[in-house]
């Protein structure tokens, strides 16, 4: 092994820097040389590299996004795409590719590995719906600005007697509107994984008014079937008979631009590391995340054919705790 390369791929997470300049100082320190790739996978088909030294990476552990920047690469996806890239990996004399992403990034990771090139994983997206890694690198900085968000919520939504959607990214899983209910002390949480209806968001917003409360916090996921427009519709549309006023806010893309706490710079310096590990083991195929408190990698045929679980006691704690 003499040259890899490092991409950042999918929606950054704050704590991806924290991940390169792992990638970069290990590798730099096993005699490698290490290239950054601009803007994932579109900067592979479009040739975009940039040496990583030591000092390239200084002084960005603690910042949000991704110095390299980041893509959704649609050419990627196609067979064609893939091949060029290898092409590309190829000729600039690249041995190995480290991959800082997603499931998406990690199922363009393994489409890479089953043409022979070889790859390692670093599980980073705000999501956690990646098998392989119990939390990834984002997850706990985009929580815990939720849940600013929430809390100053809660504040207006008292003064007011109001109850409040907060709807939440994380694609199709729940787990960031979980946390997020169980943190922020929501009355309810809508999440894809459980079917809701706007009548039993309606009830609990019902149950915390009987109960005396001063606001009722409803956390809902993007990806809910019912998320915070198709509510906020249903019941505008029987506002009359429903009997009580809301509001929603979505929080957005202000979720992912945070920057990194110490438990995510932690996790990125620790899979960073790890990364590297595998590679100058010659363990390529693998993702490297942190499960039961220890990291770990799995082989990315396992990770991108599985669908993460909710953890089932969790949403039980969400209800009880309401
Ligand atoms: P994330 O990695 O955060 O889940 P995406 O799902 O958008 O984000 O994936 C990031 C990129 O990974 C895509 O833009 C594409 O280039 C690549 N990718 C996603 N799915 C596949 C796939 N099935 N095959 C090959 N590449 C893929
Ligand atoms: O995957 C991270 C994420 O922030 C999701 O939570 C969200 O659905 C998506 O990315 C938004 O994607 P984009 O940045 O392409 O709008």
């Amino acid at each position: 092994m003499k040259r890899i390369a490092v991409l950042t791929s999918g929606g950054d997470a704050p704590g991806m820097n924290a991940a390169i300049r792992a990638v970069t100082r290990t590798g730099i320190q096993k005699g490698w040389e290490v290239i950054g790739v601009r803007s994932g996978y579109q900067g592979l088909l479009d040739g975009k590299f940039m040496a990583l030294g030591t000092r390239e990476v200084s002084g960005i552990i603690q910042k949000g996004g991704t110095m390299l920047g980041s893509a959704r690469c649609l050419d990627f996806k196609t067979e064609e795409g893939q091949i060029k890239a290898i092409r590309t990996l190829n000729e600039t004399g690249i041995d190995a590719l480290v991959v800082i992403g997603g499931n998406g990034s990690q199922t363009g990771a393994n489409a890479l590995l089953q043409h022979n090139f070889p790859v390692v994983g670093v599980a980073s997206t705000i999501d956690n719906d990646l098998c392989g890694s119990d939390i990834t690198i984002g997850v706990d900085t985009a929580l815990n600005i939720a849940l600013e968000a929430i809390d100053r919520l809660k504040i207006t939504a008292s003064s007011h007697q109001r109850a409040f959607l907060i709807e939440v990214m994380g694609r199709n899983c729940g787990y960031l509107a979980l946390m997020c209910g169980i943190a922020g002390g929501a009355e309810k949480v809508v999440i894809p994984e459980i079917k809701t209806t706007p009548e039993e968001v309606a009830d609990a917003i019902r149950v915390a008014y009987e109960k005396g409360k001063a606001h009722a916090i409803v956390v809902v996921a993007e990806g809910a079937p019912y998320n915070a427009q198709k509510l906020v519709e249903y019941f505008t549309e029987h506002r009359e008979r429903l009997g009580f006023d809301l509001r929603a806010s979505t929080l957005g893309y202000i979720q992912r631009g945070g920057n990194p706490g110490a438990f995510d710079r932690i996790l990125a310096s620790r899979l960073g590391a790890a990364a590297t590990e595998q590679l100058a083991a010659g363990n390529f195929g693998v993702l490297v995340g942190q499960v039961n408190n220890q990291i770990k990698a799995t082989p990315l045929p396992d990770v991108v054919a599985n669908k993460k679980q909710l953890d089932m006691k969790l949403i039980e704690l969400a209800r009880v705790l309401d």
